[in-house]
């Protein structure tokens, strides 16, 4: 679907070159009776290539048709890697078939991020659809030395394995095929994989994590990935992904409007499992462990009820008051079993924690909240260069304040105000003074805002967990 030639050996349904604006050239393999065709056409239609500008031209090489086009990527000191990701998206949604792409100017034959585009665009759910989506060919023309394409390649990949995961539907994705799911792409990509099931969690007393999944029919999973690959023994990174296979908000059930989303309520789970993917597929030397607590909060008459008091693994007791808070409680679980159970000396969680983030950040931006400065800001550099936002959200010790409980060693929301930050300050309460990031992605896991993403699942934080983890 995507690859970089050095070589031009077969013909395209389409010629593109990228130019900026004001600086439109003419291959100069092309005949000089249309090099003066195009030039002509050129100057009729007044393209000078303006961003997302295109000029489509025509015209026959000997016996052959050839099929060019000019897009434009506009001024060239205007220019960014937003706007190239957009161009370019936009670009090719719209296009089919094979595609050659070539410019003059280095800057605009990324194929890094051109290869993240083309991914992005052909994407597609449609397993449950009989007629399936084409795919895009999109080549691009680089001359000299060969490119190195496989890790643009595979985070592709893994991006769409998360995008496919929380695609799915919950009638196909619960705890235990998810779990399943997991154990196959273990296999394939190289990391192991340990299934606990809802005997071995009671064992280890998670009971935040059995009380949310104990109303479903499908009982909770903790999904255990390990890829031991580190030079360095005494880093191991522990990753967590909330893994709400469906939240139907429990007893404190959601309107019907707000609900049907909720199948997404994986993602962060998705993204773990995508990262992990990628990790061990791309041989990175670190040791990683990804855990995802898989469960569905659901409604029966055994549901965990609001006033309910419950002892976490880690020994504090959490007064309930809302059980459509369930994913804390889940990864309150998760990050005590990642730190004592496998000693873990650092915590990235990513969940699609509350709705509040998108009231704050839309959804454009992930919210990242961190104990820990340097960690910050190598999640910061290790989403930015995948084009994701981050934006740093506070901490201070006086939102603590809002989870006091009269009943309980604490409670687990803290009311509407700052309602994202106090769900991330009750996660800190369980990362046992380890340096912990916290990614909500309620907002950017499904259906983004972003100009270079379809509608549905994102696979946002696959490739900036794969490059945090990489890149140190
Ligand atoms: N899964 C939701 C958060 C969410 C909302 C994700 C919208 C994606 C889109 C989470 O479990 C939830 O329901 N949070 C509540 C917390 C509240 C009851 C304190 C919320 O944000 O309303
Ligand atoms: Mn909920
Ligand atoms: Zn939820």
């Amino acid at each position: 679907m995507f690859n970089v030639i050095n070589k031009i050996g077969k013909s395209y349904d389409l010629n593109v070159a990228l130019t900026f604006e004001g600086e439109v050239e003419i291959c100069e393999h092309i005949s000089a009776g249309n090099r003066e065709l195009i030039k002509k056409l050129i100057d009729k239609k007044e393209f000078t290539g303006k961003k997302g500008e295109l000029l489509k031209v025509d015209f026959l090489e000997g016996e052959y048709l050839i099929s060019m086009a000019f897009l434009g990527m506009g001024k060239e000191d205007e220019f960014s890697l937003d706007i190239y990701r957009e161009v370019m998206f936009d670009f090719l949604s719209k296009e089919k078939g094979s595609i050659l792409i070539s410019s003059d100017k280095t800057i605009l034959t990324n194929y890094e991020i051109l290869g993240e585009i083309v991914s992005n665009v052909n994407y597609s759910f449609d397993s449950f659809k009989e007629k399936k989506a084409k795919k895009l060919q999109v080549e691009l023309f680089i001359s000299g030395e060969e490119k190195n394409i496989s890790e643009t390649v595979l985070l592709g990949e893994a991006t769409d394995i998360a995008r496919d995961l929380v695609d799915q539907p919950a009638n196909v994705i619960n705890p235990v095929t998810l779990a399943q799911k997991v154990v196959e792409l273990g296999a394939v990509y190289g990391f192991e994989v340990e299934i606990l099931d809802e005997n071995d969690i009671e064992r280890l007393d998670m009971n935040l994590l059995l009380a949310v999944g104990r109303a479903s029919i499908t009982k909770p999973r903790l999904i255990v990935m390990r890829y031991l690959n580190g030079k360095d023994k005494n880093e191991r990174i522990g990753l967590i992904g909330k893994g709400l296979t469906y939240d139907t908000g429990g007893l404190c059930i959601k309107p019907a409007d707000s609900m049907f989303e909720m199948k997404s309520d994986m993602a962060g789970a998705a993204s773990v499992i995508g990262a992990m993917c990628a990790i061990a597929a791309g041989k990175v030397e670190r040791d990683v462990i990804a855990i995802v607590p898989a469960c569905e909060n659901a409604i029966n008459e055994n549901a965990y009820r609001p006033g309910d008091i419950i002892k976490s693994m880690n020994g504090k007791t959490v007064e309930i008051i809302n059980t459509d808070a369930e994913g804390r409680l889940a990864l309150a679980d998760a990050i005590t079993y990642a730190v004592r159970n496998e000693k873990v000396t650092e915590i990235v969680d990513i969940a699609t924690l509350t709705g509040a983030i998108m009231v704050a950040l839309g959804s454009l931006t992930t919210g990242v909240f961190s104990n820990c400065d340097e960690k910050y800001n190598m999640i910061e550099k290790a989403s930015e260069i995948h084009g994701e936002k981050v934006w740093r959200m506070p901490l201070f010790e006086e939102y603590a304040e809002q989870l006091k409980s009269t009943v309980a060693d604490v409670k687990h929301t803290g009311g509407r105000m700052g309602g994202s930050v106090t769900a991330a300050k009750f996660l800190e309460g369980f990362a046992e003074g380890l340096p912990w990031i916290h990614m909500d992605i309620a907002g950017t896991s499904f259906n983004s805002s972003v100009k270079w993403l379809k509608k549905g699942a994102t696979g946002v934080g696959v490739k900036a967990l794969y490059s945090y983890v990489k890149n140190r």
